[in-house]
């Protein structure tokens, strides 16, 4: 389930700006998707400069990348901290109004567990996106990635909660999309979510449910891409 829309430009907008955050010395969290791709390889042309960084993949494809445009990778047990991650989401919430302001829907490339888990160690988490992203309420199926003996039982759960889930299929391979952890991913339908934080803390509560893609309270700040410059949301 990728994302539609948004044009190249204002992702590599985003992505560039983004990059310009990272300083001399920085452990730099590398999200996954075609926006953070753009920061990726501006930090590969940085590091070319002489910019000493390290960054920590979040998925199979972005170690590639990183390993491809140069940027030298690290782990998470082998740092003390992360200073500062970069990621794209499916969907942001674009409403100062919102107690869900700047909430994100992620998963839409089935890597949010290892995403969550690097963006929520690094001390800053910033979100790059293009406009197509913003929303005032998180409605798109929500990826919930699963032990596999469990998709049958945390499906049912999820119609408990009142949601339809559907178990991603693959392209290119018969089945599921099987994730680089080893799970499969349920995508699941909830309509228009009010409440994003109950919704979160309802799905991690599920046994078998290895994690999901509403990320709550986590980014400090988005920067939008468009087609003449960058926009920068702050959520601290
Ligand atoms: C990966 O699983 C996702 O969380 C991506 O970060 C998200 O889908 C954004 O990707 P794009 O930048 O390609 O839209």
């Amino acid at each position: 389930m990728k994302t539609a829309g948004g044009s190249a430009d204002a992702k590599r907008r985003a992505g560039e700006r983004a990059a310009e955050a990272v300083e001399d010395g920085f452990v730099v969290g590398l999200g996954t998707g075609s926006t953070t791709a753009y920061a990726i390889e501006a930090l590969g042309e940085a590091v070319a400069d002489g910019l000493e960084i390290r960054g920590i993949p979040t998925s199979f494809q972005s170690r590639q990348l990183a390993l491809e445009v140069g940027v030298p990778l690290t782990d998470l047990d082998a740092v003390e901290s992360v200073d500062l991650a970069i990621d794209g989401a499916d969907q942001v919430v674009d409403d100062p109004d919102s107690s869900a302001h700047g909430a994100l829907i992620k998963g839409g490339g089935a890597a949010h567990a290892r995403e969550k888990l690097v963006d929520s160690a690094a001390e800053r988490f910033v979100v790059v996106a293009d406009p197509s992203k913003l929303t005032t309420r998180l409605e798109r199926p929500v990826p919930v990635a699963v032990l596999p003996a469990a998709h049958t039982v945390v499906a049912d759960r999820i119609r408990d909660l009142g949601g339809e889930p559907t178990l991603r299929e693959a392209e290119g391979k018969d089945g599921p999309v099987v994730t680089d952890n080893g799970n499969l991913v349920l995508d699941c339908e909830f309509g228009p979510i009010d409440d994003p934080a109950a919704l979160a803390a309802e799905l991690s509560a599920l046994p078998g449910v290895l994690e999901h893609g509403l990320f709550v309270d986590l980014a400090d700040a988005t920067y939008v891409g468009r087609e003449d410059g960058v926009d920068r949301r702050d959520y601290r």
